[in-house]
């Protein structure tokens, strides 16, 4: 599964992913506070259209009625499940007492899952952390909360709240969640090949791996798990003229999304992502972020893995 991460799992992004061989994809957040809604953001982030089933809308918030009507909103624009954002250290969310930062409050935690719960009729799932920080892991407690409310699936980001992206996140916790509770259960954090991602399935037991940033620049690491899983090989790393088509057909998608002026724009750390590692790319990124129209961008990138591409003949 794709994680969700705001800024990046916009619907191209979630479509690509898909298509290469992701088994879901969850959006990005939206807000639960209803004066958002109307807001080009969350307008981009409740359209769904075109997106592969099942469609599922992360949620944050911390007042269990208006995360209900951010439920309702969100089922009435499209989404088939409704995930609940406890996973998410960033400031923005944990000052409003949102995301990571409600794992200090259980019986908060429960109030917000039974209110979501009842208020929609389609399935509702969470994300947590494995607690507030590493002396206060409440992360089982808050499993068997999640259960008894009526979450039908639960991913676990191996990290405390405390512990932002800093160290390697650990999968024991996500081992004894799985073993204490009967719902799904999906592990997350610091997956970043098909030979992690099956050991990660197989020490935690877990239903699913979901991968965040390896899926930054590479969002083929899906077919890669995939393959992996199915046969106990690798597949080839894709060549510049493979990486060259699926980078631009995202790009093309971007504007579509976008327009123009916000597609070229955010499409900028796409590129960044796909060309790291690639020869000569430090001045490739200064050069393509000073790019300001479509069309110039598009050449830009084209004419780069062409000559990446016209290398690796020459080598070969
Ligand atoms: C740029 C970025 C944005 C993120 N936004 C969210 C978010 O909106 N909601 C959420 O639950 N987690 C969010 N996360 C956390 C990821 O979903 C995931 O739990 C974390 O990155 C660990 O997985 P990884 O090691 O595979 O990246 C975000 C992470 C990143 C890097």
């Amino acid at each position: 599964m794709l994680a969700p991460m705001a800024g990046v799992t916009d619907r191209p992004f979630r479509q690509l992913c898909r298509e290469l061989g992701a088994g879901m994809a969850v959006s990005e957040m939206v807000s639960s506070n209803a004066l958002l809604w109307g807001s080009a953001k969350t307008r981009r982030r409740i359209d769904h259209h075109g997106e592969h089933a099942p469609v599922s809308v992360q949620i944050a918030g911390a007042d269990p009625d208006m995360m209900a009507d951010a439920a309702r909103f969100n089922v009435d624009h499209g989404a088939q499940i409704i995930d609940i954002n406890m996973g998410c250290p960033a400031k923005k969310v944990c000052n409003v007492m949102a995301g990571s930062a409600l794992l200090q409050d259980e019986s908060l935690v429960g109030r917000i899952l039974d209110a979501v719960v009842q208020a929609v009729d389609v399935p509702v799932t969470l994300k947590i952390r494995t607690g507030w920080d590493p002396e206060h892991k409440n992360g089982l407690r808050v499993a068997h909360i999640a259960e008894q409310a009526g979450i039908q699936a639960l991913a676990v980001h191996g990290r405390t709240r405390a512990c932002g992206y800093r160290g390697a996140a650990e999968h024991d916790t996500v081992r004894a969640i799985k073993a204490a509770i009967t719902i799904p259960v999906i592990a997350n954090g610091d997956i970043t090949t098909p030979e992690q991602a099956v050991e990660v399935l197989r020490h935690t037991g877990a239903d699913a791996v979901m991968i965040g940033r390896a899926a930054q620049g590479r969002p083929w690491i899906f077919r890669e798990i995939s393959h992996f899983m199915q046969t106990g090989r690798r597949l080839p790393e894709p060549g510049p003229a493979e990486i060259c088509r699926i980078l631009t057909g995202h790009l093309e998608n971007l504007y579509a999304f976008y327009g123009e002026y916000t597609g070229v724009r955010v499409a900028r750390k796409h590129i960044a992502w796909y060309s790291k590692g690639q020869r000569d790319g430090n001045t490739f990124r200064e050069q393509v972020n000073r790019l300001e129209s479509a069309t110039a961008q598009l050449q830009f990138v084209r004419d780069f893995f062409a000559r990446l591409a016209d290398r690796q003949e020459l080598a070969a």
